[in-house]
């Protein structure tokens, strides 16, 4: 099958990259690295020529709820309309578990980027995934300031960003109809901050992790994911044991 993945750069798109072609599958690297930029449309019809399968696993330079939007909605058109004159069949997009439940920032542009995909012409299967072991150093890279670490108020259960990919090529290839939304989590509740402690003490690195409540942020705080969604026997024990050599 021949897949293109937008973000084949990315903490998660280069794991679903490696994964399709593993299993013998033509992948389409889709990236402004790659030479195709999804905002321009600079590229695409080029790229997308001969696609079956658009995963779009891209994301932009800012966190913050406007741009943000600005990025998945542009994303999301360009990608559908580049995908029609392709004759795509299907995508598969990469959003965040309980994001239904988020009331502002980036969660509300994901839920955008989830809705743009929805009204679009081309069928689509959204992946709702937990956040990515590969997040905790994203956390505190943005976080540090000179000594300090400033991680926010946040419990979920994160999950290796290899078993998300598995998920998503399974969805990707799958010629049934699955549920339109799939969920994705680890196997147990994380403190982020706790984590974040947890590597900077492995990695030697000078800092210390100090939790912040950001008032502006009305998902400050709260639980995202209290349960496990993994419902395969599979990706569970997957999980488990990515969570176990993440954390050794
Ligand atoms: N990180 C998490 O914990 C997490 C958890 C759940 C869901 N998600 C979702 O998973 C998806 C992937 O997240 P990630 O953390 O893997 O992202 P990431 O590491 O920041 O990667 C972003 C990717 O998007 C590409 N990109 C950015 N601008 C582009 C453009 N104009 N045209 C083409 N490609 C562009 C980047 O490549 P270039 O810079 O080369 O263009 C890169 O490959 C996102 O939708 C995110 O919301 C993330």
């Amino acid at each position: 099958m021949k897949i293109a993945v937008a973000g084949a750069t990315g903490r998660l798109g280069r794991h679903v990259s490696e994964v399709l072609a593993e299993r013998g599958h033509q992948v389409v690297a889709i990236s402004r690295a790659t030479g195709t930029d999804i905002i321009t449309g600079a590229g695409l019809d080029a790229a997308l020529n001969g696609v079956q399968v658009i995963i779009d696993a891209a994301t932009g330079p800012s966190p913050d709820q406007q741009p943000a939007t600005e990025f998945f909605v542009t994303a999301a058109h360009n990608l559908q309309e580049a995908g029609v004159r392709a004759g795509v069949r299907r995508a598969v997009v990469i959003s965040i578990i309980n994001i239904d439940k988020s009331a502002g920032g980036y969660g509300l542009a994901k839920i955008a980027h989830e809705d743009a995909w929805r009204s679009g012409p081309i069928p689509v299967r959204i992946v709702r995934a937990a956040q990515f072991h590969e997040f905790v150093a994203q956390l505190l890279q943005w976080g540090t300031q000179g000594d300090v670490a400033y991680i926010p108020e946040m419990r979920t259960q994160i999950v290796s960003a290899r078993t998300v990919a598995e998920v998503v090529a399974d969805i990707a290839t799958s010629e049934d109809d699955p549920a339109q939304i799939v969920e994705i989590a680890g196997p147990r509740e994380e403190d982020l901050a706790e984590l974040a402690t947890m590597l900077v003490a492995r990695r030697g690195t000078p800092v210390k992790v100090q939790v912040v409540r950001d008032p502006a942020d009305p998902d400050a705080g709260r639980t995202l994911v209290r349960w496990a969604f993994c419902k395969q026997d599979a990706v569970l024990r997957d999980a488990i044991a990515r969570l176990a050599s993440w954390a050794a």
